[in-house]
């Protein structure tokens, strides 16, 4: 719980109107909300379908438990489920749910989380390079960073975040952690400014150099892309007939693994895609809210089985 002297967590959802736009109808009874984070989407749905029940899920105890608070008002329709949504089917079969109405999730991380020096997310802040979201998982980024061979970590950093500089920022960690471990976010990040050129202390361009590689260990730590993955592959078996999926990503990779799962099944007669191209954020959303910018949702509809 928020103690009152500690201000509440802020995170504002992503293409919120499109979202509840695409999931309406009098037939939405059970929505999964596989991203709740702060619960930002969650509760607008909650608002306007009076009706409909919920089931939360995140990786995340603490945002679970913000969630918590901040859906009391709804506490009698809702389950909130600390789990990964690669795990989905199980959980809904604990919960003795065989099908479902709509399927949301809002990939990657929430703004109080990076806001988190002790999450490690942030090049920012210094802190322990962590970036688990499930705290209960043993592999931490400094893990990857300390332990793995060059190769390796030239890989992860091309092939999680097509980060180009994957060679020479690999090469200079390996040199580096031969003094000692690296350890914290801001050592990593001045580490990997080095690595390509760049004045740790003042950077010329408008991305922080270390931006990819960062993203890239957090997708790795947290096994983004293979959660993804399995999620991708569980829906047509839990959605209802006329169900609906919808998917917003911040990475190129992640929609294009959407987009070539959606296709698939529509030229397999299981979804009709419902967003030809995919849904961005209009002018005054970015402006707002600048993570909205790289923010790309992609809607499904089950139709009867081929
Ligand atoms: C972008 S935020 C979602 C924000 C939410 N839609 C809102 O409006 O408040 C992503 C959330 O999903 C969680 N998350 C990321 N990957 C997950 C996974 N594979 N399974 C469950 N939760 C995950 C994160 O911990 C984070 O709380």
């Amino acid at each position: 719980m928020n103690s009152l002297s500690e201000p509440a967590p802020i995170h504002m959802p992503v293409l919120a109107e499109q979202v509840v736009e695409h999931f309406s109808g009098d037939r939405l009874s059970i929505v999964v909300d596989c991203t709740l984070g702060l619960g930002g989407h969650s509760r607008l749905l909650l608002e306007r379908h009076p009706q409909m029940r919920l089931i939360g899920l995140d990786m995340d105890d603490q945002n679970l438990s913000h969630a918590r608070e901040i859906l009391a008002d709804h506490a009698g329709r809702i389950r909130l489920v600390r789990a990964d949504f690669a795990d989905l089917d199980s959980v809904l079969a604990d919960l003795e749910v065989r099908g479902v109405d709509a399927i949301l999730a809002d990939l990657g991380v929430s703004s109080n989380q990076i806001a988190d020096p002790d999450r490690g997310l942030s090049f920012d802040l210094d802190g322990p390079l962590d970036m688990r979201l499930d705290r209960r998982r043993k592999t931490t980024a400094a893990d990857l960073v300390n332990t793995l061979s060059e190769g390796e970590l030239s890989d992860l950093l091309y092939f999680q975040s097509q980060e180009r500089h994957s060679r020479k920022i690999a090469r200079r960690i390996c040199q580096v952690r031969r003094q000692g471990r690296i350890n914290s976010t801001v050592a990593l990040a001045r580490l990997v400014a080095s690595a390509v050129g760049e004045n740790p202390d003042s950077h010329r361009g408008r991305i922080h150099p270390a931006t990819r590689t960062f993203m890239a260990l957090r997708r790795s730590v947290n096994r983004e892309t293979e959660s993804l993955q399995r999620l991708l592959g569980l829906v047509p078996g839990l959605l209802r007939e006329e169900g609906r999926v919808a998917i917003i990503s911040f990475h190129s990779g992640e929609d294009s693994l959407v987009k070539k799962d959606f296709r698939g099944r529509s030229r397999e007669g299981i979804y009709r895609i419902l967003t030809k191209k995919p849904i961005v954020a209009d002018e005054s959303e970015r402006l707002a809210n600048p993570r909205s910018r790289s923010a790309k949702m992609r809607v499904a509809e089950r139709m009867s089985g081929p």
